[in-house]
């Protein structure tokens, strides 16, 4: 509902990797009931709020201010509450996808802690769910982010202390780091071999950076291992 369902990007998953063949296919209208949720279990739908906090890293600080308490209450399952968060998330892919339909520039964003996150979900053998790989992702991408000096401490423990809030993992990664490496460059992102990564650049803003040194990369990945 807050990220699929808006954007028409179509994909089918492949032995190589996730999401590898695909098309952009708009659909010509989309039905969403907040209801649906209801039926769900607790860890899809916390999976889905990784996504949340995804759009609001890239695009919304004054609303990540106010997500843990939003979280809070979408978590009890209090249906209003998570048809406010439906309505927030599709407003701000809506725009993004307006945009860049066809992801030549800004619909990238969108991909924050994506490249991290369908590499540990590929070498996990999909034992991670793609909102939990998505937040381990999240997690290896504001690492790099704080190294380069585009989060500080204070923002990067906000993004962490988001996700455990929402009681997504930030840590306890087991997975090789050569295998999520080797894993990361068949990624439909990488271009030339180039990883392609989407880092916050402050709250509310991303960039993506092609320059990333390698060893940087496996240093946010290592740092996922371990408790804190
Ligand atoms: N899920 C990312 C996108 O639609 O571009």
């Amino acid at each position: 509902m807050v990220d699929a369902s808006v954007g028409g990007k179509t994909g089918i998953d492949h032995p190589c990797g996730k999401n590898l063949i695909g098309a952009f296919h708009q659909p010509i209208g989309v039905l969403i009931d907040p209801d649906v949720l209801l039926t769900l279990p607790r860890r899809e739908i916390v999976g889905g709020l990784a996504e949340c906090i995804k759009h609001d890293i890239i695009r919304d600080e004054r609303h990540f201010e106010q997500l843990p308490g939003i979280i809070e209450k979408a978590l009890v399952a209090a249906v209003d509450a998570l048809a406010e968060l439906v309505a927030h998330n599709v407003r701000i892919k809506a725009r993004v996808v307006e945009a860049d339909p066809l992801e030549k520039g800004e619909r990238a964003h969108l991909n924050l802690g994506h490249t991290f996150g369908h590499a540990f979900e590929k070498v996990s053998s999909f034992t991670y769910s793609h909102g939990e790989a998505v937040s381990l992702g999240i997690m290896a991408a504001s690492h790099m982010a704080r190294e380069l000096k585009l989060l500080n401490d204070q923002q990067a423990n906000a993004i962490r202390d988001v996700l455990e809030v929402a009681g997504l993992p930030v840590d306890g990664l087991t997975l090789d780091v050569d295998e999520c490496v080797q894993a990361m460059i068949y990624d439909k992102k990488v271009i030339g071999r180039r990883i392609r990564f989407v880092l916050p650049d402050g709250i509310g803003r991303a960039m993506i950076r092609d320059d990333v040194p390698e060893q940087l990369v496996r240093d946010a990945i290592a740092s996922l291992k371990g408790e804190g």
